[in-house]
């Protein structure tokens, strides 16, 4: 099976902006601003049925946890960080760059940070890494926020001149492009349940910010498409796999939540995607009409760890007959104590669904660095490298290590019998 495996496969791990960068000023630094104390205070309800709870619940319990501040300092390390990356054998990186840097104020772009970003890709090139590049992962600048943010009747107008200008930057060396970043998951927290900012509510706000999203994806690839032949433009989705206990009702719910959740983005901007990014977490498993895992190991966050789950998303995306990029898989383990396996095991079942025809192309685990986990802060340690936020120093973790054997026992099987 080795000596089939793809070419030119791409190994690497994905990082946000905003979660590594630091030194940020957007929508979400404010919003940590104004609600750090109070996620502070909610620890417990949130976090005590957590394996962690006893060791971490100090770290949990300090506002500090929830303010970004410097975060990885990547935004100033990035070439020490894409050294290990390299030296662990990763041939291709997912970032996405920070909106609220290039254009600070409306219609006004920051030619400097535009720098910043193509040494980001020159480095990269550099250590023979092919750029991911994500255009919008969360974050937006506040002239924007403060206007109405994704819900601003102009915002898939913004984002298309905010791709038209990466496009320009950006274009001649960046093959990869990922327009928006989740939007499921974004729209859901973000405008259903309002635990994200702008702590919208409802199913209206959830579809209509949905369909901006779907809009301005739209609209971005079609600009960045553009007299560029050879570039690929693509979106991140977090997908789930629905699995039916085997009712007819189960059956029912699962075939409505797929074209709900796991389809719809997809139907909507067929023709404008040359490639599906597909990030997989865990499964859900519909009993009785209900949300049942039998979570039978989990991860620091206590998400289950399901890799079977990942090669039935993939046969079930066959059927769009798109190349497919696993643009995120990855798991919160403090003690490095499952990571490994987590990687081969999801890996293994990749390559199952490969062998059955599925047309996967790259793996990036998620993510390089530990680093700042939305409104959970900096505690779930998600990284193939540790990172001692006191003094910003990285340690490999032994994990990554063995990643770095997947990926070499993988080429190796290129070079025949
Ligand atoms: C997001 C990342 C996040 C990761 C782990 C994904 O939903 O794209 O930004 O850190 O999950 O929660």
């Amino acid at each position: 099976m080795r000596a089939s495996f793809p070419k030119n496969f791409y190994w690497g791990a994905a990082t946000s902006a905003h979660q590594v960068e630091g030194g940020n000023t957007n929508n979400w630094t404010e919003w940590e601003k104004a609600n750090a104390r109070r996620l502070a205070l909610e620890t417990k309800e949130r976090f005590s049925a957590l394996p962690m709870w006893s060791r971490l619940k100090g770290v949990m319990r300090d506002f500090q946890n929830y303010i970004s501040k410097d975060a990885c300092d990547h935004y100033n390390r990035f070439v020490g960080d894409f050294d290990l990356a390299r030296s662990l054998g990763h041939n291709a990186h997912r970032f996405s760059i920070e909106w609220s840097r290039i254009e600070p104020k409306e219609g006004v772009f920051d030619e400097s940070e535009i720098k910043h970003y193509r040494a980001v890709i020159a480095a990269l090139r550099e250590r023979g890494m092919e750029p991911f590049l994500t255009l919008w992962h969360w974050t937006l600048p506040l002239w924007l926020s403060e206007g109405g943010g994704i819900l601003h009747p102009k915002f898939p107008e913004y984002f298309e001149r905010f791709a038209m200008r990466a496009g320009e930057a950006f274009g001649g060396e960046v093959k990869f492009w990922i327009t928006v970043n989740e939007p499921e998951i974004y729209c859901l927290n973000s405008y259903y349940r309002g635990i994200w900012p702008p702590e919208g509510r409802g199913l209206v706000a959830y579809y209509r910010a949905l369909s901006a999203l779907i809009a301005g994806h739209r609209r971005a690839y079609s600009v960045l498409k553009n007299g560029r032949s050879n570039i690929h433009v693509g979106a991140s989705l977090n997908l789930s796999w629905f699995e039916s206990a085997g009712g007819w009702h189960d059956d029912f719910l699962k075939m409505l939540i797929d074209q709900i959740w796991n389809f719809h983005f997809i139907k909507r901007v067929r023709g404008t995607i040359d490639f599906i990014g597909l990030n997989y977490y865990f499964h859900n498993r519909i009993e009785s009409g209900l949300n049942k895992n039998a979570n039978e190991r989990v991860s620091d966050l206590g998400w289950e760890i399901y890799p079977e789950g990942l090669y039935r998303m993939l046969m079930e995306l066959k059927r769009y007959q798109l190349p497919i990029y696993i643009t995120e898989n990855g798991i919160a383990d403090m003690y490095d104590a499952l990571r490994a396996e987590f990687i081969r095991e999801h890996i293994a079942a990749m390559e199952r669904a490969m062998k059955d025809g599925v047309d996967v192309r790259g793996y990036f685990y998620w993510s390089l660095l530990d680093n700042f986990e939305w409104d959970k802060g900096f505690w779930p340690r998600f990284g193939l490298i540790a990172v001692d936020y006191t003094i910003q120093k990285r340690t490999i973790r032994a994990s990554a290590q063995e990643y770095a054997k997947i990926i070499t026992s993988h080429r190796e099987g290129l070079l025949g019998p």
